[in-house]
Parts: C-alpha cells; structure tokens; sequence
C-alpha cells in the first residue's frame, strides 16, 4: 500500500509496525504527504520507505496538483491506497487511476461530523458518543461506503484534544485490522446495497 498523511503520523506508524508480521497481509511501499513539515515523512524515513512531498502550494491550481498526486501515488503501484490522517480531498483525476481501493480513516461515527473538524464538532453538538470511521474514498467528503466503525464515548471534560486522543486510541487498531482483512482476503459489496462493503 501506499500511505497518505499530513500530520503526526501515529496512524502510519501503526501501519508499519503491522506490517513487520509478514502474516497481517500487506506492506507500506512508500508514504506521499501534502505537507513538508510532517512529522509522518520522519516515521517513513526512518523506515527505509520512498517518502514524497506533492504541496498544493507547488502545483499552479488543484487540477494540476490532483495529476501531481496521482502520479507519485501511481508510480509506486500500490493494490491499496490509504489516507491515513491526510487533510486534502483526492480529486478526480486520482479517483479515475486509484479509485476503487483508496481506503480513508475519519476521527467520527460516518455520516456525523465530515470534514477536518470532526472531533471539534462533535463536541459542539455535544453528542455523547463519538468514534471513528474506516471507510472507501469516493468523491465526496467523507461519504464513502463504510468499512468498519468504533464507538468512543465523550466525557464531560473532554476537550479537542482529550477526545481527539481517545478516538484516535481506537482509530489505529481498527485501521490496522480493516487493511490487514482487506490485503488477505479482498472485499466486495452486498449485491442489494452498494454502500454495504463486505470484509472477510
Ligand atoms: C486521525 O484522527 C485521522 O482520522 C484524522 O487525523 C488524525 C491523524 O492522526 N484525519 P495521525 O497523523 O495518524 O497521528
């Protein structure tokens, strides 16, 4: 797989170090991030993994930042693609060559709370339980069919970094086990539902 980021990369690392039993299915072959200063790229470096930089701010407009993406993804020919913490939307030309096996990980219970602020949100609404989301990139924000859910309660003196840090302790292992299931046994859709996704 090839793993996108932008930020701290706990998520990446969490990937990585499953990948050291041969036995969970897959292998990190590179790491693209949108940000220079991530400090993912570090955790990728260290792991003897190509670790690439495709900024918005190098490419003049999306379209031609979205070809630049999709390229340096393309080029490492991954079976599974995984934004891991990645704060961008994929755009269509990355969704036409990769789409199909681009996985994403979203910090809240899908279809609550898209976006970049969904442990923030989540709080303002003031809903009492909370989560994580492992689910397929489609076009939009967040709306891809669902792969895998985690329930995290919301305490009454979370702030956004207590309940960030509570989901993303069960973000990762869940994360971890939908691509291990998806590399050793693949996927498909319910022939009655295609948002319903099937996992071995
Ligand atoms: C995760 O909670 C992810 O769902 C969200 O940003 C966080 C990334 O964490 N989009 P990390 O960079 O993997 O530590």
């Amino acid at each position: 797989m090839v793993v996108l980021v932008s930020g701290a990369g706990t998520n990446l690392g969490a990937l990585l170090e499953a990948s050291a039993d041969e036995g969970w299915g897959a292998v990190v072959v590179g790491v693209v991030s949108d940000r220079s200063d991530a400090p993912a790229l570090q955790r990728a470096r260290d792991a003897g993994l190509p670790a690439e930089v495709v900024a918005l701010g190098d490419s003049p407009d999306r379209a031609a930042w979205d070809a630049a993406l999709t390229d340096a993804v393309a080029a490492l020919a991954p079976d599974l693609v995984v934004l891991a913490g990645f704060m961008r939307l994929v755009g269509p030309a990355f969704l036409a060559r990769l789409g199909g096996r681009v996985v994403n990980t979203h910090p809240a219970l899908s279809p609550s709370f898209p976006g970049t602020r969904a442990p923030a949100d989540a709080l303002a609404y003031g809903v009492k339980v909370t989560g994580a989301t492992v689910l397929l990139v489609d076009e939009g924000v967040d709306t891809g069919a669902v792969l895998a859910q985690v329930a995290v309660p919301v305490l009454d003196d979370d702030d956004v970094v207590t309940l960030h840090e509570r989901i993303k302790t069960a973000e990762r292992p869940l994360l971890v086990d939908v691509v291990g299931r998806m590399a050793r046994g693949g996927w498909s859709t319910s022939p009655d539902n295609p948002r319903k996704v099937l996992l071995p």
